[in-house]
């Protein structure tokens, strides 16, 4: 392997104007127009079988960046030195059957790629991998990113990693604690600001006009490159025959960016011959980009005031909307919106099949099913979900959902007895074996 792990250069361009700079400046946007930059890939002279097969190979090896789902694929991500490659050997997830929930969606089968399989537990690992590693060759001190949990959680540990001090923004009293704690152990200088996601990306942006910060949200391109791994990964999996659709959740927007730049790229580089269809789903309390598509035909987006308990999507004004909005058309998907009830029954159903996830993935389930519905998506075609984040991710949701108390206090509470039959109490019983047998009877009678 030579000492840049990849072997030709790709450059920046704005995605709006078509300006190449050199290089990026502190807040990633086009110094010309203001817009959102991208990789462009050089022309390429692999041969698509050869490199299948090397991609596979290295999975093989024991080098940490062979083994690693993204630096594994590096002929499709731009160039870092070796040295800086930061790794904690990311990607390389399960694709799971999902046999109960297909049966709910009226599907014959359906699968889920698990993104919270990874190191941190989220799909953010994938672009952190990248996006740290080239903070370090910049040789950047400290990094920082605004945050629901998990791009704090991913970025402090691959910071940790690599010897840099990480500064995490997130919203006071709206992000998980098991996202917070990653963070804290990781070491990170952690901010809880007095305001919403939307309100820390406005001040981090202020701040790395000011301070030598590298900013790691997913407006910095390096993050969608590695991001676009899970794809190409996907494909590998699946022998390289492209489902018919692939449905993600829409926060921020970068992860559908991302995996539609892979398909784009993977297509024009005759790695698959079709495009499976990129559906993007957001919670109805926080659906800029849905409302932009349905209402405005993505001519704009009005940013919101964002409210959801799936709290890694509480974006009110997605960064990358108009990535997402080319690759949702590149690729006839569509866009939908669940509510929250849609979301809590969907993630009991998830987990139901032994799987689990966190509340923001499982609105795939929520929006496959009324996709299924509206004919969108049929019957007899395959479908995969990308789960970004594990369970454990979110506890506290998991127990409130089971005891019954999600919605107590919200707009839901009465809606909310329509899912009582997936609420699974735990029972507090006197230790007698009598007691225990009654429960295990009353189970058997609920369950036949
Ligand atoms: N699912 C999970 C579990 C997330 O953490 C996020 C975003 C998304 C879905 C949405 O992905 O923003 O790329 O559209 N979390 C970010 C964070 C915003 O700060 O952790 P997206």
């Amino acid at each position: 392997m030579s000492s840049n792990l990849a072997n030709a250069t790709a450059t920046l361009r704005c995605i709006s104007c078509g300006a190449t700079p050199a290089s990026a400046n502190q807040n990633f946007r086009c110094a010309s127009c203001g817009d959102l930059l991208e990789f462009v890939l050089p022309e390429w002279s692999h041969d698509p079988p050869a490199l299948k097969a090397l991609w596979l190979h290295r999975k093989t090896l024991f080098k940490p960046l062979d083994q690693s789902g993204v630096w594994r694929f590096r002929e499709l991500l731009p160039e870092i030195p070796e040295a800086h490659a930061i790794t904690l050997r990311e990607g390389n997830t399960p694709l799971y059957e999902l046999p109960r929930c297909a049966r709910i969606a009226g599907l014959d089968s359906l699968q889920a790629k698990h993104q919270g399989m990874n190191p941190t537990a989220s799909f953010k690992d994938t672009g952190m991998t990248v996006a740290a590693s080239s903070a370090h060759q910049q040789g950047f001190r400290w990094v920082a990113c605004a945050s629901t949990g998990n791009t704090s959680a991913s970025m402090a540990a691959y910071a940790a990693r690599g010897n840099m001090q990480s500064l995490v923004l997130i919203p006071e009293g709206k992000i998980s604690w098991g996202k917070l704690s990653q963070s804290l152990d990781y070491g990170a200088l952690t901010c809880q600001l007095r305001t919403d996601f939307d309100g820390c990306v406005r001040i981090l942006n202020e701040l790395v006009r000011q301070k030598p910060v590298y900013l790691l949200n997913s407006v910095n391109p390096y993050r969608i490159e590695g991001q676009k791994t899970a794809a190409i990964e996907l494909m590998e999996q699946l022998e390289w025959e492209p489902p018919d659709h692939i449905i993600v959740p829409g926060g921020n927007l970068g992860n559908s960016s991302a995996i539609g730049k892979a398909l784009i790229e993977m297509g024009d580089r005759k790695l698959i011959d079709r495009l499976p269809k990129l559906s993007i789903i957001q919670a109805q309390g926080a659906n800029p980009f849905y409302r932009s598509v349905k209402e405005f035909g993505g001519a704009k987006l009005e940013s919101m005031i964002a409210d959801t308990q799936a709290t890694a999507i509480r974006i009110g004004n997605p960064a990358s909307w108009k990535k997402a909005l080319r690759v949702l058309q590149a690729t006839g998907g569509e866009v939908e919106q669940v509510t929250e009830i849609e979301i809590a029954e969907a993630k009991a159903e998830i987990g139901a099949d032994g799987i689990g996830c966190e509340p923001a993935s499982a609105v795939t389930l929520a929006g496959l099913k009324k996709l299924r519905k509206q004919g969108f998506v049929k019957s007899g075609e395959s479908v995969v979900l990308i789960l970004t984040g594990h369970l454990l991710k979110d506890p506290d949701f998991t127990i409130k959902f089971h005891r019954g108390d999600l919605f107590t206090g919200t707009p839901y509470e009465n809606e909310s007895a329509q899912i009582r039959q997936q609420q699974r109490a735990p029972m507090v019983l006197d230790a007698d074996l009598g007691a225990v047998i009654t429960a295990l009877k009353a189970a058997e009678t609920r369950n036949t």
